[in-house]
This record gives structure tokens, C-alpha cells and sequence, in this order.
């Protein structure tokens, strides 16, 4: 039964007091539907939950259950992902389209359950159905349970307010349209420009007028959390505030020790929790999100920037004045190009204790190749003297891959349904991720970027079912190495249903030789997306605790949709807490409806 917002709130209060500090139950109701807005001079149709964007924040304390109606008004078939939520023994709530449900179709409702327990800090929910979670996604936020009078605990003093930022860009283009020539190889649209929190900002004029910058307010003094999500399809970005440094104290709802800096990087799928403290002379200044981007001889891509202002309130009895305390400042941007400043940050972030303890004895060791390729066109039969190659779209199809194959969805059942009937290949035919790429050659080759003749030899590749099976409780360590195959670009690499631990990264080929030594088996930070350098690689570790059939892919929206991702499948343990639950009776099944989006 599906709920008014009012009386989702209604509930919530009831159940609050009466379980008092206990754990409460969240209750939502999310009404999918399309709206016009204008932006940029245009008016273009959205799809946007309760009629917002940003959507509505989800606010929960640790260890509370989240009720979520979600009733699609769209005329599109979707799902919505809970990012970062471990959903242990909950994997059909995880909400991918495909791979754990079928989306919810046009007219139709389904109500998602799922506990936050033992995690806090910032995540989010977004559509995981076509390029849709560029308008369809809002925070999900976890305080910590308090801890008796004390109030809220969190592990730094209490911060006077809690600022949601989100990074995101606008796009005036039907979005399902997008996602399926994304996934027919054709990558040339982009977004209009960056929002922060659903805003183009000041610098993007139309006509003579300004569009809506975002205004944070502060008291001098006071410190301020700001919980910042970067929800973009397409660029990473670095973030900064005029005249002001931050505090990183948690990303992807873990906290880090903290890190003291005066620039955020920040990418697709990636969260950070940071402290800000008003203790500027009294003024205005501006927050910059500038996308970073690979240089030449990467594709170059338009500059995408926005701004928002931090905006002292004024004090009349100290005679501040409004009109005439105004000195907008500016804060001085890493170049565009600069990887080296986000390599750097994300090196620069440790764990900080409690955090659950690091396995030492790994038992399955996998090395992944992160790249872009392309695969023939239809009936395209590729010949020696001509064959099918990414530059020629009308014979061939731009991919991306992992270990040289590139991701493709089943049609008809949900892989986790296929798992749950205990026969993976009724979602089809199965190809199983092997160990390491097939072929061995030099990852991180620059003389790759441009079609040439060394890429050509690698460039062909193939689509298919790409799965990995797990026994319940196996350590595994993965070894991302990111290509320089006709891109050079970062990988966010998103793992659903558990966190890891970031080990190390590098610069070059990974050498396990070399490399394994660099690794942090002190504090490494616990994650659940790891930004794999360009031309570099990350080393992640983590547990497979959790049975189900769990999405690992790249958040760039286009990589995702070009298949850059595989399907982890997680055996049951052996007894009924390690045992993946049936099926809510009302998950969307898929045999009565075709495949009419690329669902991803
Ligand atoms: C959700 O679907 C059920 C069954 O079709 C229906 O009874 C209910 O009224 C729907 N709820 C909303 C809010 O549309
Ligand atoms: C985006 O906005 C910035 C100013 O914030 C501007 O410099 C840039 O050219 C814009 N990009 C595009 C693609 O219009
Ligand atoms: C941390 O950042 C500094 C400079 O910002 C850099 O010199 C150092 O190498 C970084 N550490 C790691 C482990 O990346
Ligand atoms: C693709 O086909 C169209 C129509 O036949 C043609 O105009 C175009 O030049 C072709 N493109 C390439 C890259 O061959
Ligand atoms: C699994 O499903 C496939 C495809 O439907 C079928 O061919 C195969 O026999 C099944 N295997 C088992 C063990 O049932
Ligand atoms: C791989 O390519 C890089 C960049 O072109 C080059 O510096 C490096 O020497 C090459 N490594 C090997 C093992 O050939
Ligand atoms: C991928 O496999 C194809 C054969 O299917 C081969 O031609 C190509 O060189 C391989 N590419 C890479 C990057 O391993
Ligand atoms: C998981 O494996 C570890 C050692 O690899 C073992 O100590 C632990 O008891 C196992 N847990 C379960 C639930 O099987």
C-alpha cells in the first residue's frame, strides 16, 4: 500500500516515538513522473521523482529500515538503485534493471524494503535503468544512532548545519534516447552544462539572463557539513570554495581520518562527507565544479563548469552591510586537464577506525582490464583488407570492456532471478569473467589513443553475458588496470552489495612484483567505488558475505551502457543467515513485457 508524502511522514513520527531511540522505520512515497522544465532557454521534458531535482532526500538513522513506494507515472520501464546500501540478504532490493529485477513498468508500483545498518555517512539512490539517474536520484543520508542524551555522535564535533551539494550536469535531450545510442557506439552528445544541486548557475547566461545559481548561507564561525555527491553521467569533478579549505572526514559512507585540503575531486558514483568552517572575512564567495578531463590526444570534450555562492549572513547591529559587503571571490581552479591533483587526493585518503578488520589471506585473485573497443554492426562481416573498426559507425559499434569483453543484459529473466531458480543460463548464454585479459600486452601504451595500427590489433572484441561465480565467504582481490585503448580516461569502478578495501593505486602497468609491497594494510580506506586512474590501476579487497547477483561496472553513464560492467554471483552459505531470502511477491517479473529500453 502506497502512501501520501504527508502521511509517509505521519508514519514515520508514529513509529519513531513509538520505538523511541530504537530503530525506526523511514517511509516514502516516490511518484515517478515527467515534467517540463526550462533551462538554458529550453524546455525540456524530465523525468524526476515528486515532481523534484535534486529528489527528495531519504534521512535515516543507522540501523533504521527504509520503506520506499515507488509509483511510475513515466512512460518509461525503471528501477531505483539504493547506491552504497550493503542490502545484506537483500539483493532483490538492490534495484537493477535486469541483473536483480525487472524494471516496474509504465502505470505500475513496487515498494522497496531494506535495512542501513552499520554503515553511515552520505549515499544516494538513483535510477539504474538507462541514462535515467541523471534526473531521477536524491540523497539517502545515515546519522549515527545516538548515542543516549548525548545526541547525534559522529566521530568530529558536531557540525552546525548539513549541506547537500550535488554535482550533476544537465542534459536537454530525451535521456532514454541517449542511453540507446550510447549503447549503439555513438558517443558524441553532451550535457549542456554542470549543475550544483540541480543548478546551472550564474556564468550560464540565456538571453540576457542569468540561470539559478545555488546559495549557501552560513553564520561566521559555525562549521558546516557538506555531504557531496557527484550524480554526473559524464565527468569527474574537482570541487572548490573561494577562500575556504575543507575537512574530508567520510566517503561513501565510511569515515576517512581526516584530510585537510582546499579541493575536492570527486567521480561518478563517489561520495564525501567534508567540513567547511565559515571563518572567512564576512562576503561572498563562490564554490567552482569544473569536470577533469583527460588531455590531448584523448577526444577533446567542451568545458563544463558551474557555480554556486557561499554567502555570509550579515550582522546590521555590527553595522555589515548587504549592498556593500560584496566581494565575490573566485577560487583559483586546477587546470581542466590536471590528473594529477585527483590522484593525489584519492591517494591521501586513509580509514579511520572501527572498520570491519582486513582479510590478509586471499583466496581468488583477479586482474581486470578496463578498456574501450568495438564489435561489427548487424551482419558486418569483418574481412583482413577491411575490418570493422570504431572510427566507421556504419560497420561497426564502439564497446567498452572488462578482460576484452563488453557486458551485455539478458532480455527475458533477471539474472538474480535465473540465480535464485539455481540455473544462471536461463537468463541466457553465460560468459564466465576470466582471471586476467586474455591477451597480454602494454596496458598503458599512450601510441594507443589515437586508431593506429597497435590499437587496431586489439580494438576488435566481443559482447556477451559476462558473470563470475563466488563461493560464500571468499576473499578477493582485484587488480583494475585502466587502458589507454582509443581513451585514456579515469574508471570509477562501483561494486553493489559490499565495500572494500582500496589498497593502493599506481601510475603504468601494474607489476604485482613491485606493487603488491606499496599496499596499505594499515588504514586503507573502505569504499564502494574506486577511482582507477588513468593510464594507472587500483587494488581493491573485500569478502564475498553477501549472496545474490551483484553489478560491478564503471559509473561514467556511457561507459555503463556501452558494457563496461559484469554480473558477481554469490553463492548461499551454508546455513540461513548466509542465505539469500525468496523474493518479495510483488517484484516485477519480466515475461509478459519485451525489452523495449537498453536497460542499464
Ligand atoms: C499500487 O499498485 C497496487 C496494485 O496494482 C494498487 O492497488 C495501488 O493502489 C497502487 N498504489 C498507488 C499509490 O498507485
Ligand atoms: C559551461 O559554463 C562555463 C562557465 O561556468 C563556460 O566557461 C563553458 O564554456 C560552458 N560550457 C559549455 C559547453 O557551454
Ligand atoms: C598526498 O598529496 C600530496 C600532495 O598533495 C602528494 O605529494 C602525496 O604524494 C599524496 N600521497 C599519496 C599517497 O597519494
Ligand atoms: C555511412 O553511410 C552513409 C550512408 O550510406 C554515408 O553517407 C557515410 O559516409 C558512411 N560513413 C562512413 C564513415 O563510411
Ligand atoms: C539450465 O538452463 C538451460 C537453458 O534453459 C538448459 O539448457 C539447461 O539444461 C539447464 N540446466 C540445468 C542443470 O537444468
Ligand atoms: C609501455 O608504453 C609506455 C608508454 O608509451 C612506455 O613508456 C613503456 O616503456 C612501455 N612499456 C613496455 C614494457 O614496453
Ligand atoms: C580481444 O579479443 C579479440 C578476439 O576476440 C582479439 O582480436 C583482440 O586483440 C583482443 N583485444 C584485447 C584488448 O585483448
Ligand atoms: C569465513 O572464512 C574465514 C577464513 O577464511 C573463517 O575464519 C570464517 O569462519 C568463515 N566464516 C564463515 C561464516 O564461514
Amino acid at each position: 500500500m502506497a502512501l501520501s508524502p504527508a502521511a509517509a511522514v505521519a508514519v514515520f513520527f508514529f513509529l519513531a516515538m513509538l520505538v523511541g531511540g530504537d530503530a525506526a522505520v523511514v517511509e516514502h512515497t516516490f511518484v515517478v513522473s515527467q515534467v517540463r522544465m526550462n533551462r538554458a532557454c529550453k524546455d525540456t521534458l524530465v523525468t524526476v521523482v515528486n515532481g523534484q531535482l535534486p529528489g527528495p532526500a531519504i534521512e535515516v538513522t543507522e540501523g533504521d529500515s527504509v520503506v520506499v513506494h515507488v509509483v511510475n507515472k513515466s512512460p518509461h520501464g525503471l528501477t531505483i538503485h539504493w547506491h552504497g546500501v550493503k542490502q545484506r540478504l537483500n539483493c532483490w532490493a538492490d534495484g537493477v534493471g535486469m541483473i536483480t529485477q525487472c524494471p516496474i513498468q509504465p502505470g505500475k508500483n513496487f515498494t522497496y524494503r531494506f535495512n542501513v545498518a552499520g554503515q553511515e555517512g552520505t549515499l544516494w539512490w538513483h535510477a539504474h535503468v538507462a541514462s535515467l539517474r541523471a534526473t531521477v536520484h536524491g540523497a539517502l543520508i545515515i546519522r549515527p544512532r545516538s548515542g543516549g542524551d548525548a545526541g547525534t555522535l559522529y566521530p568530529f564535533p558536531r557540525p552546525h548545519k548539513e549541506v547537500p551539494i550535488f554535482i550533476g550536469e544537465w542534459w536537454d535531450v530525451d535521456l532514454v534516447e541517449l542511453d540507446m545510442r550510447m549503447a549503439d557506439g555513438f558517443f558524441d552528445d553532451y550535457p549542456v552544462n554542470a549543475t550544483i544541486n540541480g543548478m546551472l548557475g550564474d556564468l550560464y547566461d540565456c538571453a540576457g539572463a542569468s540561470e539559478d545559481i545555488y546559495v549557501m548561507q552560513v553564520e561566521p564561525g559555525k562549521t558546516y557539513m557538506l555531504r557531496i555527491v557527484n550524480v554526473a553521467l559524464l565527468s569527474r569533478y574537482y570541487l572548490k570554495i573561494a577562500g575556504h579549505r575543507f575537512t574530508v572526514v567520510a566517503a561513501d559512507a565510511n569515515y576517512v581520518k581526516p584530510y585537510n585540503t582546499d579541493v575536492i575531486a570527486i567521480a561518478p558514483g563517489e561520495s564525501m562527507d567534508a567540513l567547511v568552517v565559515a571563518d572567512a572575512p564576512h562576503g561572498k564567495y563562490y564554490m567552482v565544479a569544473l569536470a577533469n578531463q583527460p588531455p590531448l590526444p584523448d577526444q577533446q570534450i567542451p568545458v563544463f563548469s558551474s557555480r554556486g555562492v557561499l554567502q555570509y549572513s550579515y550582522n546590521p547591529i555590527k553595522g555589515e552591510d548587504p549592498t556593500v559587503i560584496n566581494s565575490l571571490m573566485v577560487p583559483e581552479m586546477p587546470d581542466q586537464h590536471d590528473m594529477m591533483t585527483s590522484f593525489y587526493f584519492h591517494g591521501n585518503l586513509t580509514g579511520a577506525t572501527p572498520h570491519p578488520p582486513l582479510p590478509i589471506n586471499v583466496d581468488d585473485r583477479l586482474f581486470i582490464s578496463l578498456a574501450l573497443g568495438s564489435i561489427c554492426r548487424g551482419s558486418h562481416v569483418p574481412l583482413p583488407s577491411s575490418p570493422c573498426r570504431g572510427y566507421d559507425v556504419n560497420e561497426s559499434i564502439s564497446v567498452a570492456t572488462m578482460n576484452n569483453v563488453s557486458f551485455q543484459l539478458p532480455t527475458k529473466v533477471s539474472l538474480l532471478e535465473a540465480h535464485y531458480r539455481g540455473n544462471m543460463s536461463i537468463a541466457g548464454k553465460l560468459h564466465e569473467l576470466p582471471d586476467k585479459p586474455p591477451t597480454e600486452y602494454n596496458y598503458t601504451d599512450k601510441t594507443m589513443i589515437p586508431w593506429g595500427s597497435k590499437e587496431a590489433a586489439l580494438e576488435s572484441t566481443t559482447k556477451a553475458m559476462s558473470v563470475r561465480m563466488f563461493r560464500f565467504n571468499t576473499t578477493v582481490e582485484i587488480v583494475f588496470q585502466s587502458t589507454a585503448i582509443l581513451n585514456s580516461d579515469a574508471n570509477p569502478m562501483h561494486l553493489h552489495g559490499h565495500d572494500f578495501f582500496v589498497l593502493a593505486q599506481g601510475l603504468g602497468n601494474y607489476d604485482a612484483e613491485r606493487d603488491a609491497g606499496s599496499y596499505n594494510l594499515v588504514d586503507p580506506p573502505v569504499r564502494n567505488t574506486v577511482l582507477v586512474p588513468p593510464v594507472g590501476w587500483a587494488a581493491i579487497r573485500f569478502v564475498t558475505d553477501n549472496p545474490g547477483v551483484w553489478f560491478l561496472h564503471c559509473h561514467y553513464g556511457f561507459h555503463t551502457s556501452m558494457g563496461m560492467a559484469v554480473a558477481f554471483e554469490v553463492e548461499n552459505g551454508q546455513s540461513s543467515d548466509m542465505t539469500l531470502p525468496p523474493p518479495p511477491i510483488d517484484l516485477p517479473r519480466c515475461e509478459h513485457h519485451g525489452n523495449s529500453v537498453a536497460y542499464q
